[in-house]
């Protein structure tokens, strides 16, 4: 049996994954903003600990209270987070730094509080939800992507960092998956300011709105899908979820690489001559 620390199992895809390690035997340690368990989750083989991202003094408290109770945890998984979709111009500093608060340096922080009970445990998995948008952006998007691509890069130094010490890092990037992610109770939204990003962002935001609560992604699957994945051999250091997401992912992959090759020439025009 193994045991999950999960942030976020409030709704959405955190309380989805919550339900399915439950269902699949295993324990969870789950955070929720309230400190209230979710219906779904009464009466199983969970503990819940109020956490609210934000709050930096707290964060490092829930991890070393679990920790220190001699607890092992197998899985850890940053899931907690939120969009902040609108145009650059019209974020407000207040905006920015919320949202870097929640989506990067909260799940850095309880990373780096982790470590050393894990490196003393010898065995686990880190697990990053980052977004499609930290991989293949789109419009409207800006804040949000620069959020996730840290917590994407991140991820990937973490994991060579800490392989020899017997932890995996997995850092998932899913696609539009049918959450509360689009709803005004979750995404935050800048203004598109003026007419001028009315045909780009403003276009972005209304499609993305007519998306909410109709996206192609299940919760459910994605939970299972991400439980069966980690508890394989040799889970992936990224992981995309979607076919929306793959398609975005590859599209974006082949014009870096083919900008690269490119500017092969010029690149390397920079190196001292030897
Ligand atoms: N659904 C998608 O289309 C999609 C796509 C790409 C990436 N993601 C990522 O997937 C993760 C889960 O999102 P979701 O789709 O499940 O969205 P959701 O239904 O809105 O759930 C978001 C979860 O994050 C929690 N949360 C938000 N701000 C928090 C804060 N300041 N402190 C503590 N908890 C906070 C929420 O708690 P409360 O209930 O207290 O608000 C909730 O449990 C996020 O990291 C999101 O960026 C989602």
């Amino acid at each position: 049996m193994a045991n999950w620390f999960i942030t976020g199992v409030s709704r959405g895809l955190g309380l989805a994954l919550a339900e399915a390690v439950l269902d699949a035997g295993d324990s969870v340690i789950g955070t929720t903003r309230s400190g209230g368990t979710p219906e779904t989750l009464r009466g199983r083989a969970i503990e819940i600990h109020a956490l609210d991202m934000v709050d930096v003094d707290r964060t490092k408290e829930v991890v070393e209270k679990v920790f220190s109770e001699g607890t092992r945890v197998d899985f850890l998984v940053n899931n907690a987070g939120y969009g902040l979709l609108g145009s650059v111009e019209s974020s407000t500093d207040a905006e920015l730094e919320h949202l870097f608060d929640v989506d990067v340096f909260a799940p850095i922080r309880i990373v780096r509080t982790a470590l050393p009970y894990l490196r003393a445990q010898g065995a686990s998995h880190i697990v990053n939800i980052t977004s499609v948008a930290g991989r293949a952006p789109g419009v409207g998007t800006a804040l949000y992507a620069s959020a996730k691509h840290a917590l994407e890069g991140f991820s990937v130094a973490l994991a060579a960092e800490v392989k020899h010490l017997g932890i995996g890092v997995t850092a998932i990037a899913p696609g539009q998956f049918r959450t509360d992610f689009l709803s005004t109770g979750s995404a935050r939204f800048s203004a598109t300011a003026d007419d001028a990003y009315r045909l780009t962002v403003g276009a972005a935001l209304d499609t993305l709105g007519k998306a909410n609560h109709q996206q192609l992604g299940d919760p459910k699957a994605a939970a299972r899908v991400i439980l069966d994945t980690l508890k394989s051999d040799n889970p992936p250091l990224q992981l995309v979820l979607g076919s929306d997401a793959l398609r975005r992912i590859r599209g974006r992959i082949k014009e870096t690489l083919g900008e690269l090759e490119a500017w092969e020439a010029v690149s390397i025009k920079t190196d001292y001559v030897q």
